[in-house]
Formats: C-alpha cells, sequence, structure tokens
C-alpha cells in the first residue's frame, strides 16, 4: 500500500496541557484509517496538525513526499487533504449545490457565479457517492445526514485524497450511519485514504482497516483491525477493563409514580401509555423521528398534549411548564447538552445551583455558602473532573459536562428522571460512570425514562423497554423478556426495520 501522508514526532501542548506527544502516524491510500480514543486524548489535535490549522511544537509532516514543518491549510488542501469537522462548517443559508461547490470554484480563481457550473459540480459529487438531492434546497433546512453528504461532496469536488471525518456520526441514526459507512466504503474502493475518527467501537469495527489508538495525548499503537476486538480496543483506549453491568430492580414499591395513558399529540406521537414505578429504569428507544424527544418534552412541560391522561402518585395533573414539572418532581436532562442543558460559559457551580434558585435565594441573593457546599456535593458524589467547582462548564469534557447537567436536576431531588440520550458523545470511561449512577438512584427508588438508541446501553441499563416507531408504540419488553438470549437483536432489528426517511438512497 502506497503512503500519502506520514506525520512524525508530532508534539503540542496547549497552556497547561500536552495534547500530543511525539505522534508518528502514515496513513495509506485506499484505506480507512480509524482514529481512536476516549474523548480529550487528542484526535482533533493530531488532525489538525496534519492539515495545517495547527502548527505542532515539534515535528513534521509529510504529504506525497514533499515535508513540511509549518504546513498552512491552504498547502494542505492543494495536497488533496480535506477535513470535515463534526460542525462539517457549512453554509446554512446557502444551497446545497453552492455549497458543495464553492470552495472548488474559488480556488479556481473564478470571479464571476456560473450557475450552470455550480450545478454541474454538484451533481457530479453527488452521483460519486450515488446520492440524489434537491440541488435548491437551502443547507440549514435538510437533514444533519444529508449535510454530512453535502460536506463529503465538497470535499470530493476539491480533489481529496485524504479525508479526514471527525467523528461524523454523532448526530446521526443508526440507519443513517450504516448509510454512512456504505459510503466511506464505496470511497475507499475509489482509492481515497479516510481517516475516521470515532469513540464509537462498533462503527471503528464496521469500517476500519487500520486503528491507531490514543490515549491522554500518547499513542498506544497502531493496530490491523482484525487483530482487534471491542474488548481489547476498549482497554486500549481507557487502560482499563470496562463492563457494564446490567441493571436489575430491586426496588420494593410497587405503587406507580407516573402512569401515562392514551398520550396524544398528533403528527409526534400517538396513544402512549405507560406505567412507570419506583426503580424502573424504562428504555425509550427508536429512531430520531420516532416520538421520542417530543414525549420527554411532553413529560417536561414543554410540548402540550392533545389528549389522553397524566397521573402522578394516582393524581390526575397536567404539566403545563417546566416549573410544573420540576414542582412535581419532574426532570429532564435535555437531548442538546450544549444548547439546552447547561450554562455553558458559567461556572460549575452555577449551572449545578440554576434549577435549585429559588431556594438558596434569600432576598434576591444568592447565598454564596450554600451554592458552594450543593455544587461541591454533586461535584464528588458525580465524580466530576474538574480543577474545581469555579472551572467554567465549556470547557470541560463532554462526559464531564453530562455529569454537571446530571447534578443540576438530581440536586432537585427528582421522582422522574426522564433522560434524552445522555450518553452521545461520551467518552467509554465516563459513559460507565453515568450508567452506575443512574443505577444508584434508580436503586435509591428514583424512576428513570432512558431514551437511546445504542442497544448496549438500553440492554445494560433497563428492566424495561419501549420501542417506538413513528409517533407509535411498536413493541414493550418486560424485564423477563429483556433477559432473554438474542432480545438484543429483536430490538435493533425492530429499529432498524424504520427507514429514516431524510436520506434519500
Ligand atoms: N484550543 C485548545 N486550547 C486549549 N486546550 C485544548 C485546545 N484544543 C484541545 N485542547 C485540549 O487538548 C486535549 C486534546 O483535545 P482534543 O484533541 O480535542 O481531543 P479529542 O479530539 O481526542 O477528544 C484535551 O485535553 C483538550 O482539552
Ligand atoms: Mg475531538
Amino acid at each position: 500500500m502506497e503512503p500519502i501522508l506520514c506525520a512524525r514526532n508530532i508534539s503540542k501542548s496547549f497552556i497547561g496541557v500536552r495534547a500530543l506527544n511525539n505522534i508518528d502516524i502514515t496513513i495509506n491510500a485506499g484505506e480507512i484509517h480509524c482514529l481512536a480514543g476516549e474523548n480529550g486524548c487528542g484526535k482533533s489535535t493530531l488532525v489538525k496538525c496534519i492539515s495545517g490549522v495547527y502548527t505542532p511544537d515539534h515535528g513534521e509532516v509529510e504529504i506525497s513526499g514533499e515535508k513540511y514543518k509549518n504546513l498552512t491549510p491552504i498547502e494542505a488542501m492543494n495536497k488533496g487533504i480535506q477535513v470535515i469537522y463534526q460542525d462539517l462548517s457549512l453554509f446554512q443559508h446557502m444551497t446545497v449545490a453552492e455549497n458543495i461547490a464553492i470552495s472548488k470554484l474559488k480556488f479556481e480563481g473564478n470571479k464571476t457565479i456560473n450557475w450552470k457550473k455550480i450545478k454541474s459540480i454538484a451533481k457530479e459529487q453527488l452521483n460519486k457517492i450515488g446520492v440524489k438531492m434537491n440541488l435548491d434546497e437551502t443547507v440549514g433546512e435538510i437533514s444533519m445526514a444529508n449535510r454530512q453528504m453535502v460536506a463529503i461532496c465538497r470535499a470530493l469536488a476539491q480533489d481529496a485524497k485524504i479525508l479526514f471525518m471527525d467523528e461524523p456520526t454523532t448526530a446521526l441514526t443508526k440507519t443513517e450511519v450504516d448509510h454512512l459507512m456504505k459510503i466511506m466504503l464505496e470511497l475507499k474502493k475509489k482509492g481515497l485514504a479516510i481517516v475516521f475518527i470515532s469513540h464509537k467501537l462498533d462503527e471503528v469495527f464496521t469500517v476500519a482497516d487500520t486503528i491507531t489508538i490514543f490515549r491522554n495525548g500518547d499513542k498506544i499503537g497502531d493496530f490491523n483491525s482484525k487483530d482487534l476486538d471491542e474488548k481489547s480496543l476498549s482497554y486500549h483506549m481507557t487502560g482499563r477493563e470496562i463492563e457494564y453491568p446490567r441493571y436489575h430492580r430491586t426496588c420494593k414499591d410497587n405503587s406507580p409514580i407516573l402512569e401515562i395513558d392514551h398520550l396524544t399529540r398528533k403528527g409526534q406521537y400517538e396513544d402512549i401509555s405507560m406505567t412507570i414505578r419506583p426503580g424502573d429504569i424504562i428504555g425509550l428507544t427508536g429512531l430520531l423521528g420516532s416520538g421520542r424527544t417530543e414525549l420527554a418534552m411532553s413529560l417536561f412541560g414543554l410540548n402540550p398534549t392533545q389528549s389522553g391522561s397524566i397521573r402522578i402518585n394516582g393524581k390526575e395533573t397536567s404539566i403545563a411548564s417546566p416549573m410544573a414539572a420540576k414542582k412535581q418532581g419532574i426532570a429532564l436532562l435535555p437531548e442538546d447538552r450544549f444548547n439546552q442543558g447547561l450554562f455553558i460559559e458559567r461556572k460549575i457551580k452555577e449551572n449545578i445551583s440554576s434549577a435549585l434558585i429559588d431556594t438558596i435565594c434569600k432576598k434576591g441573593l444568592i447565598r454564596k455558602a450554600e451554592e458552594d457546599t450543593i455544587a461541591q456535593k454533586y461535584v464528588n458524589e458525580l465524580k466530576v473532573r474538574t480543577p474545581s467547582i469555579e472551572t467554567v462548564v465549556g470547557t470541560l469534557s463532554g462526559g464531564n459536562q453530562q455529569k454537571v447537567v446530571i447534578g443540576k436536576w438530581t440536586a432537585t431531588a427528582p421522582k422522574v428522571f426522564i433522560m434524552d440520550t445522555p450518553t452521545v458523545g461520551i467518552d467509554i470511561g465516563s459513559k460507565s460512570e453515568i450508567y452506575e449512577q443512574i443505577h444508584k438512584f434508580a436503586d435509591g427508588g428514583m424512576a428513570i425514562i432512558f431514551i437511546s438508541d445504542e442497544i448496549q446501553e438500553i440492554m445494560a441499563n433497563c428492566n424495561r423497554v419501549i420501542v417506538l416507531a413513528n409517533g407509535k408504540c411498536i413493541r414493550e419488553f418486560d424485564e423477563n423478556e429483556l433477559g432473554q438470549d438474542g432480545a438484543d437483536k429483536i430490538i435493533t432489528d425492530l429499529i432498524g426495520s424504520q427507514s429514516a426517511e431524510e436520506v434519500t438512497p
């Protein structure tokens, strides 16, 4: 195999953090190369050093035989290096065609706009990956999965030789991920090198030829993916053996906390009923768009229901606002922790105390000592890795940010805690700590609605599972059924059989 890029002795530090420590890596044509490792281990920093965004403190990058110590982004692009970042960096207000063609035309030095050319470039690239899309649609209005396709086409239009994809699957459903992986495999066949960054083990194994594992800025090694399995990979990533213990309900109290009957909001979810007891961890699963998040929002007073009833502790109630939900002991960990779960620029302690602000205020002033005590308690309990409770939340890793959101709501002592995809984009280490914590909550009598489409975590954490599709409950599993061999496969098939309408084949 022919190496297109070699990076040697790459080191990079930020203030107080050694992000990369003497890294060597070789990327070959026609290969899918995964960079694997927990959040914060340096994967994105390495990509930025290789693509000219950062100048490394030491080391050099050799591309097609030419050596660079201070590679610029333009040089990297001219050499065929294309990076698709997590946010995709698309122009939201421009069309699909414009987004695909603009960089190519810019580089070619075009001074006037040639609409015909824009469209033909876009069409040609979309054909390459076998995707049909409305070229005139505004990118802000298409699905995440399709935006990803646009970003890939934009890279291809610029004659990408190496395509870096930094955690491309975080916002995609299972079906969309499968589609993306198929496209990656096709592109590889055409000779492209793809560097795929992920901390999701199943995805890594589906596509990777080579896996380079990082831990804390160090390279642990390069592996042929055939020589690793999930267990050894996660061991190398974390330095620990990780197993998720299965949850079993121990709570003896069988009187329902939350009962919902025939809850309906047309177009979102229909005729949903469930009874939740203390200590239940109910898995709510189904694709994005299956109605799971909309249902969660309704139970938290953010999305009025049209018909059906809700009872809390046997008493019929309506939940008209998040304030009302909180008063009745309902908490919601939202799907989008960055925008909805946290005040990202504020300190940990301010975030944790924010849901309790009415109880820790006296005469309009926050009792600082009490705020500190509460924050410190939940930082300790949830094992938030931070220098102090004064640290700004935005500087923490994803896993630690999520622990802060959990801490904030736990401080309100909820009876029902709805968690909408609580471990998306979170490293394996933090994940298992979060699971452990959720089990503790449930053992203590809290009821949890656990929304997820990651089958492993549903099997490990839930004693009951409800599968939603197009707003309807299509199947429910009790503890017995979940314990039977092959239950995970049945649930996966149920979810997978639902087509993701957003991706046009
Ligand atoms: N611009 C930056 N300023 C300061 N620290 C940074 C910056 N970018 C990354 N880091 C730190 O460098 C380490 C590696 O980060 P990153 O490369 O983003 O990890 P990964 O992509 O593997 O999750 C982390 O400790 C992170 O906090
Ligand atoms: Mg990263």
